[in-house]
C-alpha cells in the first residue's frame, strides 16, 4: 500500500487539514501527518508535541493515519516516514505558486515527488494563521477546527480574555 507524508506546521490542525488527510486515505492508503519544526527556531502557538497530541486526538478515527513530528526538511521527514510521496493540499492559486516551487526543489534534491490534492470547497478559506488570530481575540472558531483543537484554544485563550 502507498504511504504518503502530509507535512505542515499544523499550528493548529484545522478542518481543511482534516479534509486533505481524509482524501489522502481514500486515494493512497497510509498517511503520515508530519508536524515539521526547526529546533533552532522555536516558534508558534502550540509546541510541536502539543500539535502532535492535538492532531492525533483529532484524527484518531482514521486507522491508517499516524502523526509524528520531524525536525528539519520535508524531504528528510518523507524518508524517515517511509513515504512514497509528499501530499500537499491546495486551496487556491496562491498556494499553487508556492507549492510548485517547493515540489520542484524537493524533487531535485531528494527525488521525492509531490502530489497536489485540491481541498473541498467548503474549507478552502481556512488557515491556521487566521484561526490563531481570531481565537486569540475571542472570535469563534469552533466550526473550523476539530473538537480537541477547539478545547485547547479555549484553554489557551480563557473566556476572561474574550
Ligand atoms: O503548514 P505550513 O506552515 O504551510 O507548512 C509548510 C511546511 C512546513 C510544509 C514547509 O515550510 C516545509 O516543508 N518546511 C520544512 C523545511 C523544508 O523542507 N524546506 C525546504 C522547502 S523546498
Amino acid at each position: 500500500m502507498t504511504t504518503v507524508l502530509i507535512p505542515g506546521s499544523f499550528d493548529p490542525l484545522h478542518l481543511g487539514h482534516v479534509d486533505i488527510v481524509e482524501q489522502s486515505v481514500e486515494l493512497f492508503g497510509n498517511v503520515v501527518v508530519g508536524v515539521l519544526y526547526n529546533h533552532e527556531k522555536p516558534s508558534g502557538l502550540f509546541t510541536p508535541d502539543e500539535r502532535v497530541e492535538l492532531a492525533s486526538a483529532s484524527l484518531a478515527d482514521l486507522p491508517s493515519v499516524r502523526v509524528d513530528k520531524y525536525d528539519g526538511l520535508a524531504v528528510q521527514a518523507a524518508v524517515s516516514a517511509g513515504a512514497d510521496f509528499i501530499v500537499k493540499g491546495l486551496r487556491n492559486p496562491a498556494d499553487f505558486d508556492i507549492e510548485q516551487q517547493m515540489a520542484h526543489m524537493n524533487h531535485s534534491v531528494a527525488g521525492i515527488r509531490t502530489v497536489f490534492v485540491p481541498c473541498r470547497p467548503n474549507v478552502g478559506f481556512v488557515s491556521s494563521r487566521f484561526v490563531r488570530e481570531i481565537a486569540a481575540q475571542g472570535g469563534g472558531v469552533d466550526h473550523l477546527v476539530p473538537k480537541p483543537v477547539a478545547v485547547a484554544l479555549a484553554d489557551r485563550f480563557p473566556a476572561s480574555l474574550r
